[in-house]
């Protein structure tokens, strides 16, 4: 493999991704539903927050160390929970789940998962957080927590936003399912990245196997929409926060928040801390990005709880700008698979390097030495784009 130490952003290993891996799981790392607006929005207003740069400072002894849910990490990122990590390479949340334990940071598995809450146990040491969807058969859910409990899962992330699917074009176009289904064109995909093919053949690790032999039935489990839309909880409402608390009994997360009065909801139900997250752009296509929307949740529950923020992080700037504007720690998603798909651990290790690179330099520009001490006094509040105005950024 040619050194990943030439890829210099999260940009480039996407570009290595997307040479890597077959255009199906390619395509479903980097879509958003209808438009894409939401999924675009992500990115693009960060880029409208501009840094305060001071000079003279002493920049020797620099900290990016924070805590997450009270426990110390090396940089205020999280990995997000992504299905088909383990279809953008052989065994990736295996992969992503140890290079997030060697740098210090909290790995999230995803339930539609292609490696089992089981297989990230046997494979890590580090306690991780196993992200739930609440699906219509309560007992698979409460053997889902059980399973998360025995393998000493120190959070769950409950995802709020996906009681029905947001539709990604793409996918329908490619024919997605998990395992890819033998036809013309999965297999003409496939062939084409040969390295892929050979280290797919070498893992027994192809379905999503959360979910595989733990529910009963003849379910369609290969198509993540199928299974979706016949399985997930339409009727999720805040009080399965409680519900999910207490058969858990550690802290829970509440995943999918845009909304003051969502996140006023989700704190007095019980969540430990929540989720900015408009699920990267996936969901609600229309819906404002979630650096427009963080300065109003962190206004309503701020005081309360710890605010983190995921959908749009591709580099170290964007996590000091949310954490300019008030989250105490970031997720990254695509990032992840991205790094997954341009080089496996050591990829997902890259994607971890350029951030915390990017996010340390950016921090010294701008005068700070400890992460701690970023705040609204780095970034020019006019520039934050303005949720209530409809014709953009000034309002
Ligand atoms: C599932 O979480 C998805 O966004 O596809």
């Amino acid at each position: 493999m040619a050194a990943l130490d030439t890829v210099l952003t999260i940009d480039e290993l996407m570009a290595r991704a997307r040479r890597r891996v077959p255009k199906m799981f390619f395509d479903y790392a980097d879509s958003g539903s209808y438009t894409e607006t939401t999924y675009r929005d992500n990115e693009s207003d960060f880029q409208k927050i501009k840094l305060r740069q001071k000079v003279a400072v002493n920049l020797e002894g620099r900290s990016l160390a924070s805590t997450m849910l009270g426990k110390a990490i090396t940089m205020p990122v999280a990995i997000a929970p992504a299905a088909t990590g383990g279809m953008q390479v052989a065994d990736g949340e295996i992969k992503a789940a140890r290079a997030a334990e060697k740098y210090g940071i909290p790995f999230t598995l995803s339930t539609m998962s292609v490696c089992s809450i089981e297989d990230i146990a046997e494979n890590t040491t580090a306690p991780f957080w196993f992200q739930l969807y609440v699906m219509r058969d309560r007992g698979f859910i409460e053997r889902l927590i059980e399973r998360a409990k025995a393998a000493k899962c120190s959070a769950l992330v409950l995802t709020m936003d996906l009681q029905i699917l947001g539709q990604r074009h793409k996918d329908i176009h490619n024919g997605l399912s998990t395992p890819p289904k033998f036809n013309a064109k999965s297999v003409w995909q496939m062939v084409q990245h040969p390295q892929w093919c050979i280290e797919m053949l070498g893992t027994k690790r192809h379905t999503f196997r959360n979910i595989v032999g733990h529910v009963e039935g003849g379910h369609d489990l290969s198509s993540l929409s199928v299974w979706t839309a016949s399985q997930f909880d339409p009727t999720l409402s805040w009080k399965d926060v409680a519900w999910v608390k207490e058969r858990f009994g550690g802290p829970v997360i509440v995943k999918g928040v845009l909304d003051p009065e969502d996140a006023r909801a989700a704190v007095e139900h019980g969540a430990d801390a929540i989720v900015v997250s408009n699920h990267g752009g996936r969901q609600l296509d229309g819906a404002p990005s979630t650096i427009r929307v963080l300065p109003e949740i962190i206004d309503a529950v701020g005081s309360q709880t710890e605010v983190y923020l995921d959908s749009g992080i591709r580099s170290g700037q964007d996590v000091l700008k949310a954490l300019a504007l008030g989250a105490k720690g970031t997720f990254i998603g695509r990032a992840m698979l991205y790094g997954l798909g341009a080089g496996g651990e050591a990829g997902v290790t890259r994607a971890l390097d350029i951030i915390a690179k990017e996010l340390d330099t950016t921090m010294a520009l701008c005068g700070e030495r400890d992460i701690l001490n970023v705040g609204p006094h780095n970034i020019y509040s006019n520039d934050i784009p303005k949720r209530n105005s409809p014709l953009g950024t000034q309002g």
